[in-house]
Order: C-alpha cells, then sequence, then structure tokens
C-alpha cells in the first residue's frame, strides 16, 4: 500500500502559524485597510455577502464589524466552521482553476448557507465584496485574481491590500515565482481586469489612476512605495 503523500510544506506552516495564532502584523491592515472596508460599509457597499479569502485566524475580517453581513471566511488551512453569519472552510487559492471535490462541496453549501437561489453550481456569483488580504505574495496572483472575479456580482468589489515583499523574512521561502515583485506591476494587471478602479492607495496616499501615478515626482519615497509599499485598491465589477 502506498504511503498518504505528505502534507504540502505551504499547508503544514500555515497550518502552524493558524494554531497559534500567526505571527503577523495585522496593524497596518487595521490602520490602512479596514478604514476603507468601514467606509465601504457605512455606504452600504460592502454587503450583504463578503468572502475573505486566506483570511488567517485573525485576519481583517474577524475585527470587522460584521452586523448585517454574511462573512464566508476560507484559508488554505482553515478549519470548517458555521454560525448564522460566517461560514468558514478551507480552500486552496491555487486550486481554483480545478477545484477539487471537497472545495466544491464546500462551495455548494456555502450557496446553501447564503440561501441562493436555483441549481448549486460551485463557481456562481454570489459574494457582493471579495476581500485579499496580504495573501497575493503566496500566489500566481494573476491567476487567481481572475478566477475571483467569477464569484462577484455585478456591481461587486474587489477589495485588495498588499506589500510585496511583506512576509518575505518569515515565509519568503513560500512566495510564489508569480507573485507581485512590486506594486506597478499589480497596478497595471488590476487595471486589465475590467474593473471601475475605485480606490487606489499606496501607504494610504491616494493616487487615484496610474496615469495619475506617472505624473508623481519619481523620487526615493515613490520607488519605496511603489517596491514594498502598502497597496490598497477597491474596484468594482462593472458587468
Ligand atoms: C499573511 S497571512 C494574511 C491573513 C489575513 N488575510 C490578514 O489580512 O490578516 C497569509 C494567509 O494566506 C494564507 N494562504 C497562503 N497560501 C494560500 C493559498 N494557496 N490558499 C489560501 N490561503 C493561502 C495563509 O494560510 C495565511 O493565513
Amino acid at each position: 500500500m502506498q504511503d498518504r503523500p505528505s502534507k504540502d510544506l505551504a499547508e503544514s506552516i500555515f497550518e502552524e502559524d493558524w494554531e497559534e495564532g500567526l505571527e503577523y502584523d495585522l496593524e497596518v491592515a487595521k490602520r490602512l485597510f479596514l478604514p476603507e472596508l468601514l467606509k465601504l460599509k457605512s455606504e452600504n457597499k460592502l454587503g450583504p455577502v463578503v468572502a475573505d479569502v486566506g483570511c488567517g485566524p485573525l485576519g481583517i475580517s474577524s475585527v470587522l464589524p460584521i452586523e448585517g453581513l454574511k462573512i464566508i471566511r476560507t484559508d488554505l488551512v482553515a478549519s470548517k466552521r458555521q454560525t448564522a453569519d460566517q461560514f468558514q472552510f478551507p480552500l486552496d487559492l491555487r486550486k481554483l482553476e480545478s477545484l477539487s471535490f471537497r472545495s466544491k462541496r464546500n462551495l455548494v453549501e456555502a450557496q446553501q448557507w447564503l440561501g441562493t437561489e436555483g441549481e448549486p453550481d460551485s463557481k456562481s456569483p454570489v459574494v457582493d465584496t471579495i476581500i485579499v488580504s496580504s495573501v497575493l505574495n503566496y500566489l500566481d496572483y494573476k491567476k487567481v485574481l481572475k478566477q475571483l472575479l467569477s464569484y462577484l456580482k455585478p456591481q461587486g468589489r474587489l477589495a485588495i491590500f498588499n506589500a510585496p515583499h511583506r512576509g518575505k523574512f518569515t515565509h519568503g521561502f513560500l512566495f510564489s515565482e508569480n507573485g507581485p515583485k512590486d506594486n506597478r506591476e499589480v497596478i497595471e494587471y488590476l487595471n486589465t481586469l475590467g474593473l471601475d478602479s475605485e480606490t487606489l492607495k499606496l501607504d494610504g496616499i491616494n493616487i487615484g489612476s496610474i496615469e495619475k501615478l506617472d505624473k508623481l515626482p519619481q523620487d526615493r519615497d515613490l520607488m519605496k512605495m511603489l517596491t514594498t509599499g502598502n497597496l490598497t485598491f477597491i474596484g468594482k465589477k462593472n458587468v
């Protein structure tokens, strides 16, 4: 009989982190990203259905006031858990293109939990806002973002927070070679997704658009923001 295949390295490392509460600085996301999500919420643009993918044990959705929202939380190593307002399950974002049987089943169950009408289809557009916070570095991010769009309702929003090098010292060996190398690259890619860009900030500084980025003084501060800075992007699906 064949031995069970050993656990993927990323899975075992993140699982350990998950159990230990993840040694990760959420303060930056709380300072720079949370206000943007709260603003969307106050303008009734966040929900009712919010998905936090790569959510971590205590990620940004755990500090978001959830009243009035239904939150789907997924992570490579998330345990399966369900309450009236939260549904959490494991999902490997690297495998969105060809979902495992377990993932399909979990996605169908999530739809049932949402009370979505019609034929259960694991790839239905049922989410109003997808949050991707400090996860892009571990992924072939272009592939993943494109896949995630199919779960967004028309007029739904993609809300991204990421700093290209954050996590490098602790988890750099798990970074994807197709992860973002700098923010300009990410912004350029986001521009191709056909989303209406509503928020584009670098380290909290409002950029507005990539054209405006080109007009900023190309000094050391800008170079730093473009390489290691915290990018906040919110874009609306315009179909
Ligand atoms: C730096 S933490 C960020 C957690 C949370 N989103 C936050 O903002 O605090 C990165 C998270 O990405 C998850 N992750 C890494 N690779 C993943 C993958 N392939 N699929 C799903 N989640 C993944 C890890 O398990 C970890 O919880």
